[in-house]
């Protein structure tokens, strides 16, 4: 059975990655990765804002050097003052760069790592460059300019990913992929747009920290850091709705919690998946399990390669398209499915 699929132009020995999170934060996360039976890792992100928010902190607790109050102590090192935020930077970037070359050495699937900076940050490109340099095999700009801001337009934010994208294809000699959010007033035109960007794949979709409440103490908790196998919904109707439509290849995200639903996206048209909750739940040995389903699963269907069913039930290849688009539950729909009402 050959697992085997390109995305972003890499060869990929099955269409598995581990997605970007704390399971590929280090080298030997990566390397348990692989060991797993991943076809590629996306390398946790590095956050511009985390980078600041260290700054800050320094800055709060920061020592002058030996009495003198113009330079500060950064682990022995006389850091002037003005250089301090610099300093904090290059040591933030110095250790990505450190994990992507460790990385690489260290296995032979693709590594891709993985930004997200500010909105028109020009850290994006910088970042960018320095981990090309690196010798990622592909970088994935995690992009999200929440819709919360209601100083800015939404034109505005809508603008900011296409030059984003556009000023680090053009540049970069790697392939680049872009995973974004559903919150997007236009989604379908906006996700073909930015397909013709230059992008070598879209991601369809990140999922993001959301509060909760807890009603015993009064306060705001985090219960929801994982997806549910039923959070699949979202991204299985858009990738089969944008399978024929985009000039990039499709990943999909979120929801991805078992060989099925890896089956289902790429019947979709998804060229590859990206797992992460299901691997924090069950271990990342469960990579296994999902391959072994697919290659069980293709054995079955006397499918021998992933192309050979690759988008069979996308919207333009599925005998009836409309079940795509229908959103209200109805008494009355066409076709095998059936409402509850
Ligand atoms: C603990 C945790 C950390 C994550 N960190 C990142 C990150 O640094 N960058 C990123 O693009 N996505 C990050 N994600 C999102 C995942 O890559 C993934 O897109 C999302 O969890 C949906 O996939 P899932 O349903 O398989 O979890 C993180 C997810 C989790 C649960």
């Amino acid at each position: 059975m050959d697992l085997s699929t390109q995305y972003l132009g890499l060869e990929l020995r099955n269409p598995i990655i581990v997605g970007s999170s704390g399971l590929t934060s280090s080298v030997e996360r990566v390397k348990a990765a692989e060991k797993a039976g991943a076809g590629a890792v996306v390398l946790k992100s590095i956050f511009e804002e985390e980078v600041a928010l260290e700054y800050d902190d320094f800055m709060k607790t920061a020592k002058s050097f030996s009495g003198e109050s113009q330079y500060f102590d950064y682990d022995g090192r006389k850091v002037p003052v003005e250089y301090y935020n610099y300093v904090v930077r290059e040591e933030n970037l110095n250790k990505y760069v450190t994990l992507v070359e460790e990385s690489k050495k260290a296995v032979s699937i693709p590594v891709i790592a993985s930004i997200n900076c500010y909105f028109q940050s020009v850290e994006w490109l910088s970042y960018a460059q320095q981990l090309a340099a690196a010798g990622a095999d592909a970088l994935e700009l995690n992009m999200f300019f929440p819709p919360t801001d209601f100083e800015q337009s939404r034109m505005d934010r809508e603008q900011t990913y296409f030059k984003v994208t556009e000023a680090v294809t053009e540049k970069l000699s790697i392939p680049t992929a872009l995973k974004i959010s559903h919150y997007f007033t236009d989604l379908g035109p906006m996700i073909q747009k930015l397909s013709q960007t230059g992008i070598g794949g879209l991601v369809l979709f990140n999922r993001y920290f959301s509060p909760d409440i807890d009603v015993d103490s009064m306060e705001l908790s985090n219960t929801f850091v994982f997806s549910s196998p039923s959070d699949l919904a979202l991204s299985l109707r858009w990738v089969a709705i944008m399978a024929e439509k985009v000039d990039c290849d499709l990943a999909a995200s979120t929801g991805i919690h078992d060989g099925d639903a890896v089956i289902k996206q790429l019947l979709a048209g998804a060229t590859a998946v990206q797992v992460a909750s299901c691997l924090y739940k069950q271990g990342v040995g469960h990579v296994a399990d999902l391959l072994e389903r697919l290659a069980a699963w293709m054995s079955r269907k006397r499918f021998t390669r992933i192309h050979h069913f690759k988008g069979k039930l996308s919207q333009e290849k599925t005998t009836d398209p409309s079940v795509y688009d229908r959103v209200q539950f109805m008494r009355y729909y066409g076709g095998k499915s059936k409402a509850v009402t």
